[in-house]
């Protein structure tokens, strides 16, 4: 690692649609109620697409604030990975709208898919990238709009999910490097554990119509999931800190994927983590998938939970399995445009 160019993380932002569906609505919908929720989650609230909103207006959303905090022009960025489960098209990729819309004229743009885990995904490979010194700053997105594969009358999924979009910067420094470790893993063997299924091209081509009343409803083991991503966190935790060659104590924050905030605690619990060190905005916005690490850290930023320099460990997990973590130095200040705070 030593002879790889240094990396660090210099903007952060997010966007999440405007409408709210609290879990008294969802009372309305399914055999279900605020105390089950409350206490089985942490949920209280979620935002979900109306209209016209789509995945790629989130993404550009979140992009173009984290391009306002780092306060750098669009043409510097070299790279573009969006990651999403839930794309608005098979292609175009989500990343090269994002590419036109924030002006990133430069930049190569392409979309990853590793469910809740895609943002760790995405850290990883603008990691190699700037390590290797082929680019210098990578614009990484997370956006999931998972209300669009919900079924509304299954009280096991409709309560769990939100729709958001969060975004990261990362840039080549001359000083330390900041992002101290990537840690990805994966494990085909739970894949059937939560799933989409049906959206891709898995029927065989004879000439036929594809079945008409195929079930697209995302699909989970909440139990199975749950147990997973207990175990899953604390290990990817351990491992990333070992990487990065330090121990869990020398952490100061923990930015786990909002999932359910019972896995948050316990895994927490397990790692002996104090309470103030856990970022959490789940009661505000359910599970946002690939959105949910980066609209975490966003929100802890803005509300000085965490301030820099701070050492960081986010940590995600979800569908296919994946699981990893990043451990990573925050030292980014809002950039400071007009005289005034962007
Ligand atoms: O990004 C990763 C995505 N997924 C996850 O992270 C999910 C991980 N799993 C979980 O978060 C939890 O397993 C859930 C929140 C999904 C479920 O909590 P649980 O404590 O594991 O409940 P359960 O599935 O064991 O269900 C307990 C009971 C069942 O009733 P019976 O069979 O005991 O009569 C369910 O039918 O709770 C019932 N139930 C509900 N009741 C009211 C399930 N969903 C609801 C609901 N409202 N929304």
């Amino acid at each position: 690692m030593s002879s790889q160019i240094g990396a660090r993380l210099i903007g952060v932002g997010a966007a999440v649609p405007s409408a709210v569906v609290t879990n008294a609505d969802l009372q309305r919908l399914v055999d279900t109620s605020d105390e089950w929720i409350t206490t089985r989650t942490g949920i209280k609230e979620r935002r979900i697409v109306r209209g016209n909103e789509t995945a790629t207006g989130l993404a550009i959303g979140a992009a173009k604030e984290a391009i306002a905090y780092a306060g750098i022009d669009p043409g510097a960025i070299d790279l573009i990975i969006v990651a999403t489960s839930t794309p608005d098209n098979l292609y175009p990729s989500t990343a090269c709208m994002v590419q036109v819309a924030v002006g990133a004229t430069r930049a190569a743009a392409f979309d990853l898919e590793a469910a809740c885990t895609g943002i760790i995904y995405a850290m990883a490979i603008g990691q190699q990238f700037i390590g290797s010194g082929t680019y210098k700053t990578v614009l990484m997105v997370g956006v999931d709009i998972h209300s669009r594969f919900l079924n509304w009358e299954d009280r096991n999924t409709c309560i769990l999910f939100g729709d958001a979009a969060g975004a990261l910067i990362m840039q080549a420094t001359d000083g330390e490097n900041e992002i101290l470790s990537t840690y990805l893993r994966a494990d085909g063997s739970g894949g059937h554990l939560l799933s989409i299924p049906n959206y891709g091209t898995a029927y065989p081509f004879s000439g036929e119509e594809p079945p008409k009343a195929m079930d697209r409803y995302l699909k989970m083991n909440g139990r199975a999931i749950y147990e997973f991503a207990v175990h899953a966190v604390p290990e990817a935790m351990r491992a990333s800190c070992a990487k990065a060659g330090i121990r869990i104590e020398d952490v100061d924050y923990f930015v786990p994927h909002q999932a359910n905030q019972r896995i948050i605690n316990a895994a927490a619990e397990r790692l002996g983590l104090r309470p103030e060190q856990i970022v959490s905005n789940l009661e505000e916005y359910g599970n946002t998938s690939a959105a949910s690490i980066p609209l975490a850290l966003r929100d802890a930023v803005r509300r000085k939970q965490i301030v820099p320099p701070a050492t960081c460990a986010l940590v995600g997990f979800g569908g296919g399995l994946t699981w990893g973590a990043a451990i990573v130095r925050w030292t980014a200040s809002e950039h400071i445009a007009n005289g005034e705070a962007g």
